[in-house]
This record gives structure tokens, C-alpha cells and sequence, in this order.
């Protein structure tokens, strides 16, 4: 099987090209990049006016396979994920039952092998049932191929847990992927603390239920000499934290979601939870310090904390609704749209924080497009705009607080391993 894509303006962070060039893929690799290739191809797409850039790689994904699947299918969440162009996703432990066995990570495996549109990669539970009090069998999670370890939509409270988990990852070198959130400070919490909940009369989560354990992991990674990777950014004090850290040469790594850097808590209505995400959408004060933070490099990658709920679990009234955005097939667009458009980062940076930087983390060789590399690719038209209407999601999960929102940059074809698995 070979593809020719004609005339794209190739983007690779990876190796800084930046320039209109043909691309010939054979089989799984790209084998030729060249200003103009002749070459017969079984397939040729013309990809003049567009960006042709490594398939992003989503760190932060909830397939809720297995257990949850009125929510999301390893199917429709890869699917969903390749309409965005992302062709690698690390899928949350958050399931029915939870990833914290080798049968479960294989099970998950076997599935994306066989339903899978995109790459599915796996964290594994750092605690039985994310329960936090009992700890996963992690050498046999880390033999079968976990990228990561994590029990998000938890804080795991037990240091003495954390500890071991930091342990057996520095022998993989490979992230704690830590929800940083003190139950006890957040308990009952369904909104962001200011203001806003106060209008609302809404109980809210504080800044610090995030930073303070921002802090405790950034402390207990530097005793491990282990690496962190600080899931969902959302503080202003959390990155304070951060940044400190890394200047210290601690080894973190920290996301964000679109969510977190361009909403901020004053779009909270008692009446549409589609705005209740966790942690929850800031203050302006925050989202500025975000956006400073991602201008300054101090952020690794955008993921998307693609959370799918079924509409009923919105329905009950904001304190009971599911938490979570479904993002991953609007992340590139909002990321383009509010930061590339917004003069903030440059299109380079933008692709390098959605596919080298989060493959990076995990270790994975892909989010590099060139000559011997996997062709895992996706070609985006940026002068296409269009309104999103989560009615139109692959995904199961319709809820996000960005319906109607104009946004510019429209995926049309998405490769992984050199196929065509989407075309607009
Ligand atoms: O909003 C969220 N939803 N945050 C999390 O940490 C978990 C996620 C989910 O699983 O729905």
C-alpha cells in the first residue's frame, strides 16, 4: 500500500521543517520527502492550502471500555479521536473494572487491535478499583505494556503508595500521570470556589484542593528522583508549583485541556452542566496565567480529558451531574482557533505541544513526521471554519460547553501507520 500527499506545507517540530513539500508513505512509513516526488502511489491526496503534521498524541482519554460503554466504545472514542487527528490516545484507568490487572490492559489491547481507529495506549490503576487504598499489581501492569501510571479522577492519599508507584516507574522511566485533587478540600465541590459559585450559591472546589497536591507530588517525585506528569493544569498556583519544580530540575511534565485555557467559570449556569468538568473551569485570573504559562514554554502538551457522558447523567441538576467535556474532536481547532489565531504560540509550537511533546512523555516513536518514521499523519485545512455541534460528534458523548462556538481548522484526512482511517 502506498500514498502520495501532494503539496502540503509539511510541519514537523521533530526536525523544525516548515515548508510546502510531497510526501510518498509505503506501507506503515514514510519512506520520501521531497519537493516534488513522482512516484505512483496507489492512492494520491492532494493537499494543497493544507498543513500536513504528525497525528496528535492525546495523553488524557477515558474510553470507558470496559464497563461504561453507553458512554464510549474503544471504537467510537478512536474514531471520534481520529475526525480530531489524533492518532495515538493513552486511555484513563477510570473503567468497569478498573486497568489495574495485566487481563484488563489485555483485554483493552486486543480490542483497539480489533475495533481500534487510532492507537490506544494504556494506564494502568495505580490502586485496585482506583479505591486508593490498595496497591495494583504494577510489575505485571508495567510487562504488559502500560505507558503510565495513574488513578485519575482520584488523588492516591497513601504516600507510602505513591512512593512504591514512583519506584517501579523510574525503572521504566516512565510518568506518574497524577489527578492532583485533596478530597478534603473539594468534597462536595461541583464548580470552581470564587465569585461566580457564590452568585450561583453553588458549593465551589478552591485552588488550593489542586495545589496543595500539586505540591505533595512534586515533593514526593524529587525524593523518588521519579517522574510526575501533572495531569489537567488548571491552578494559577498549581503552575506556580510547576514551574518552581522544573526550574529546580525536578522531572515533571505537565498537560492541559483547551477547556482550562480559553473558559473561565463565568459561563457557569445552574441549569447546563455541560460546564461541569473536573477540576473545573477557573477564574480569568487563572486562565491568564495559563495562557502566560503556555507562552513562556512551561507547558508540555494540550490533551483533551475526552470524558463522554451519556446526556441522563447531565440532566440531574449541576451538584449531581457527571463531570466531565467531551473534547478530542474539537481540541486542535479550539487550541488553533484561541491561541495560534490569538498570536499567542506559533503554529510549530502548537503541533509540537498535540503530537512530539506528548509522545515524548510516553516514550512512544511517533509525533515525528520524516523519512523512516511510522506515517501516522493528519492533513488540516486551516481556512476552514465551521460552528461545533456536538450532534455531529463520532463520539457517543455530545456534552461540551463549546457548542456554537466558531472555530477555524478542519481535519480532512487522518493516517495511522500509513492508512487512510479518516477523510472528511
Ligand atoms: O471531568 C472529569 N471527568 N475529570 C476527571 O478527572 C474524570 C473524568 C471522567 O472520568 O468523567
Amino acid at each position: 500500500m502506498s500514498v502520495l500527499i501532494k503539496n502540503g506545507q509539511v510541519i514537523n517540530p521533530a526536525t523544525g521543517l516548515n515548508a510546502v513539500m510531497d510526501l510518498y508513505i509505503e506501507d506503515n512509513k514514510v519512506v520520501e520527502i521531497n519537493a516534488s516526488i513522482t512516484k505512483d502511489a496507489d492512492e494520491v491526496i492532494d493537499a494543497n492550502g493544507k498543513i500536513v503534521v504528525p497525528g496528535f498524541v492525546d495523553l488524557h482519554v477515558h474510553l470507558r471500555e470496559p464497563g461504561f460503554e453507553q458512554k464510549e466504545t474503544i471504537e467510537t472514542g478512536t474514531l471520534a479521536a481520529v475526525a480530531g487527528g489524533v492518532t495515538t490516545v493513552a486511555c484513563m484507568p477510570n473503567t468497569n473494572p478498573a486497568i489495574h490487572s495485566k487481563e484488563v490492559v489485555k483485554l483493552i489491547q486486543e480490542k483497539a487491535k480489533l475495533s481500534g481507529k487510532a492507537k490506544v495506549e494504556v494506564v494502568g490503576a495505580i490502586t485496585i478499583d482506583i479505591l486508593g487504598n490498595k496497591i495494583s499489581p504494577i510489575e505485571e501492569l508495567l510487562e504488559s505494556g502500560i505507558i503510565g501510571l495513574s488513578d485519575d479522577g482520584r488523588t492516591t492519599p497513601d504516600e507510602s503508595i505513591m512512593k512504591k508507584a514512583f519506584e517501579y516507574l523510574k525503572s521504566k522511566d516512565l510518568p506518574l500521570m497524577a489527578h492532583t485533587e485533596d478530597m478534603t478540600l473539594a468534597r462536595g465541590g461541583c464548580m470552581n470556589e470564587g465569585e461566580r459559585s457564590k452568585a450561583l450559591g453553588l458549593k465551589g472546589i478552591p485552588n488550593a484542593a489542586e495545589s496543595n497536591i500539586v505540591k505533595r507530588d512534586i515533593e514526593l517525585c524529587k525524593e523518588m528522583d521519579s517522574r510526575l506528569h501533572i495531569c489537567h493544569v488548571s491552578a494559577a498556583e498549581s503552575m506556580d508549583h510547576i514551574i518552581e519544580a522544573k526550574k529546580e530540575g525536578v522531572k515533571v511534565t505537565v498537560e492541559i485541556c483547551p477547556h482550562h485555557f480559553i473558559l473561565t467559570d463565568d459561563i457557569v449556569n445552574a441549569d447546563d452542566a455541560y460546564s461541569k468538568v473536573n477540576p473545573p473551569l477557573r477564574s480569568k485570573k487563572d486562565v491568564e496565567k495559563m495562557i502566560e504559562a503556555i507562552k513562556a514554554g512551561h507547558i508540555d502538551c494540550i490533551v483533551t480529558d475526552h470524558a463522554p457522558h451519556e446526556e441522563k447523567t447531565k440532566k440531574v441538576g449541576y451538584p449531581q451531574a457527571a463531570f466531565g467535556i467531551s473534547g478530542i474532536e474539537t481540541s486542535f481547532a479550539l487550541s488553533y482557533t484561541y491561541l495560534v489565531e490569538n498570536n499567542h504560540i506559533s503554529l510549530m509550537k502548537l503541533i509540537e505541544m498535540m503530537s512530539y511533546n506528548p509522545a515524548q512523555i510516553i516514550k512512544k516513536s511517533v509525533g515525528n513526521i520524516n523519512e523512516g518514521e511510522i506515517a501516522d499523519i493528519a492533513i488540516i485545512d486551516l481556512n476552514a471554519s465551521y460552528t461545533i455541534d456536538s450532534n455531529k460528534f463520532y463520539s457517543k458523548g455530545k456534552n461540551t460547553p463549546f457548542n456554537g462556538y466558531e472555530v477555524k481548522g478542519v481535519v480532512t484526512h487522518t493516517l495511522v501507520d500509513g492508512k487512510v482511517v479518516y477523510r472528511r
